[in-house]
């Protein structure tokens, strides 16, 4: 099916009309947040789902209860998405925990007036492509990638779901309230997960011991979480996401753009990257 066929543009940019049907974006449009709401904010594919085991863990204080009881999108709901109007989401007691795929200019104006805290979670571009070209084969909501070549040039020019990388990055990356964003990247996470824990903990002002940081991380581990059907999507029909195809929990690694991307295509990659971000002055982990 076509991108006309399945998606919605809203705000400029492309979204899966299936997940984001137009009662949740009015929702979200309307949304209250409250001052002390933690929302995870990441481009698809940068480690949404491990944030949204790692910062419900931080809450608890170790405790495992909420994500071995309550699925991922219940646990830490995206705002944008269909199940978010259902959830009684004004009901939760504070601080209450979001994540959203919504560029910077996107937000909904509650989210300009009140501030929240945001963790904004960023991967090399070239990883984000390679675990989307494998998830756009298995998600039928999504539009089939095509060869890889075709896909490349979609995400580079922003034709994919949440439009182009280059554009969230910068959005957030240019906002004024930085005192109220924690910028951390995928790549830190797996170079030192127990360290990036202490960091966001210490950002969501909750104390952990170095034991419960340790549990954390533990839980938090790909093959933990792999095996854990609160977060690795196995109650989601096959119709929807075919994880015979390939599995959400693919590879979680940092690099694996260099098994998937030719000479020529890293080569293509790159220059796109360079003039796209040739002003952003940010040391990203990646670079
Ligand atoms: P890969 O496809 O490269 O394996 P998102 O949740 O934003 O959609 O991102 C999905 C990516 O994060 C997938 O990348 C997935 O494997 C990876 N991921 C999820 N949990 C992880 C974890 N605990 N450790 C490392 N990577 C993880």
């Amino acid at each position: 099916m076509t991108e006309v066929e399945l998606y919605t543009v809203y705000k400029g940019v492309y979204m899966p009309t299936l997940l984001h049907p137009p009662e949740s974006l009015k929702f979200y449009e309307e949304f209250c947040f409250r001052p002390d709401d933690v929302l995870i904010v990441t481009y698809p594919k940068s480690g949404t789902t491990w944030m949204q085991d790692v910062a419900p863990l931080i809450q608890s204080g170790g405790d495992l209860v909420p994500i071995e009881t309550v699925p991922n999108w219940d646990r830490v709901p995206w705002l944008e998405e269909h199940r978010a109007h259902q959830l009684n989401l004004e009901q939760r007691p504070s601080p209450r925990l979001f994540a959203t795929h919504f560029h910077y200019d996107m937000m909904p104006p509650s989210y300009f007036s009140v501030k929240p805290k945001v963790i904004y979670v960023m991967r090399n571009p070239k990883d984000v492509f390679t675990s989307s070209f494998h998830y756009y084969g298995m998600a039928s909501f999504l539009v089939n990638p095509g060869t890889q070549s075709d896909f490349l040039h979609k995400f580079l020019e922003g034709k994919v779901m949440f439009g182009s990388w280059f554009d969230h990055i910068r959005g957030w990356l240019g906002t004024r309230e930085k005192e109220r964003i924690l910028y951390i990247s995928y790549e830190e996470m797996i170079a030192d997960l127990t360290a990036s824990i202490t960091k966001m903990a210490q950002f969501m002002d909750k104390a952990l011991h170095p034991e419960v940081v340790e549990k954390i991380a533990e839980s938090c581990v790909f093959h933990n979480m792999k095996r854990n059907k609160m977060s690795n999507y196995s109650t989601v029909p096959t119709e929807f996401m075919d994880q015979s195809k390939s599995s959400f929990f693919r590879k979680g690694i940092s690099g694996d753009w260099k098994n998937q991307l030719t000479v020529s295509e890293s080569e293509y990659f790159d220059s796109v990257y360079k003039d796209k971000m040739k002003d952003v002055k940010y040391n990203f982990a990646w670079d």
